[in-house]
């Protein structure tokens, strides 16, 4: 089990209020014996995977992100910095006076700093700490310093860069900047694509919008995306460069699961971390789950940190693959399905 969440029960099993408050909102939350068959919890998470494993243990789950004020409300922010700021602020706008609020981190992500940051505002924290990680823990007793949740506040939600504007979030990948492997494939997309599309990892859109805008003869693009927040994104960014002879489709989904759908162009900038934990396995899984949803004559593209040894996979998948193009960090490689 995830250690921080560990830390985290353990925390809520010496707080009162955990079994007695009777209402409980949980920010990223995930799974754990002691939520199960809680009737007062309410679970919001923004990644399909973790999402779909507090609904396989029947954790009541909401899709967006609720409104409303909780006596406890307990988070297991996300791994950006500004990612934590926004998730002490999203917990303090749903504390009701007098209620608690407890936040579990590892100590690998920076969580004593964390705890300090949160005092700025909380005043008296209390903190416990168990398995590498972190719990700290305060209540709303009338004190907090506003000015510093303003700040965090102001962190929150979309921010728009670039010109025109793109619009992310905190959490997401690229947050405020266009990726520089994702910029390299986008200069690469030969025009000539046409059919039926899907992005994997299709984040906040850049490279939806690309190839949208490159490649005239593509008639619809299935976005595929785990963190619902990317793709909120992706909606406002795509909405106001859209093609009308090109249909969009955004799918919260986890694209290890498989794909329902065949694609004559997929294209991606495949993710390679779980958490902050190097995961190459999880560019393997695309490029599997790529190469079985791929038309006959279909083409991948992908672009991948030049290190990555994705090309042993693409064999394995039983795709034929070429190299496009290099430069100092990135390597693009286009592959098509062996014929048999
Ligand atoms: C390297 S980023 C690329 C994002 C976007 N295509 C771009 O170019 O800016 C990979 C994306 O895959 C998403 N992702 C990670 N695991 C996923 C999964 N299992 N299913 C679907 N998307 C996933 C991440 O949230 C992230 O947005």
């Amino acid at each position: 089990m995830n250690p921080v969440l560990q830390t985290l029960m353990l925390a809520c099993s010496e707080d009162d209020r955990f079994e007695t408050s009777g209402r409980v909102l949980f920010i990223g939350a995930e799974p754990h014996p002691q939520l199960i068959g809680l009737s007062g919890l309410t679970a919001w998470q923004p990644l399909k995977p973790l999402a779909a494993a507090c609904d396989a243990v029947g954790m009541t789950r909401v899709g967006a992100l609720p409104e409303g004020r909780w006596p406890l409300v307990l988070v297991l922010p996300g791994k950006s910095h500004d990612e934590v700021l926004e998730s002490f602020a999203i917990a303090r706008d749903r504390l009701e006076p007098g209620g608690s609020v407890v936040i579990a981190m590892s100590n690998a992500t920076g969580a004593a700093r964390c705890e300090k940051e949160f005092a700025k505002a909380a005043g008296t924290v209390t903190s416990l700490q168990k398995h590498k990680c972190r719990a700290f823990r305060a209540s709303d007793d009338g004190s907090w310093n506003e000015k510093v949740v303003e700040t965090w506040r102001g962190l929150s939600g979309l921010h728009e860069f670039g010109n025109p504007a793109w619009v992310t979030r905190p959490g997401v990948f690229s947050h405020g900047r266009i990726d520089p492997g994702s910029q390299f494939l986008s200069d690469h997309f030969p025009a000539f694509l046409h059919g039926r599309a899907a992005d994997l990892g299709a984040g906040w859109g850049f490279l939806s919008h690309a190839v949208a805008a490159r490649c005239r003869g593509i008639r619809s693009i299935d976005l595929y995306e785990a963190d619902s927040r990317a793709l909120e994104c992706a909606r406002v960014n795509l909405a106001v460069r859209k093609r009308d002879d090109c249909q969009l489709d955004f799918l919260w989904h986890d694209v290890q699961t498989g794909l329902s759908a065949s694609y004559d162009v997929i294209f991606m900038n495949p993710p390679f971390h779980t958490g902050r934990e190097k995961d190459i396995d999880l560019g393997r899984s695309f490029i599997r789950v790529a190469a079985s949803s791929l038309s006959r004559g279909g083409t991948l593209l992908l672009v991948a940190n030049r290190a990555l040894p994705y090309e042993q996979a693409l064999d394995q998948a039983g795709l034929a693959w070429r190299s496009v193009a290099e430069n100092q960090s990135y390597k693009i490689l286009s592959a098509t399905r062996r014929s048999s």
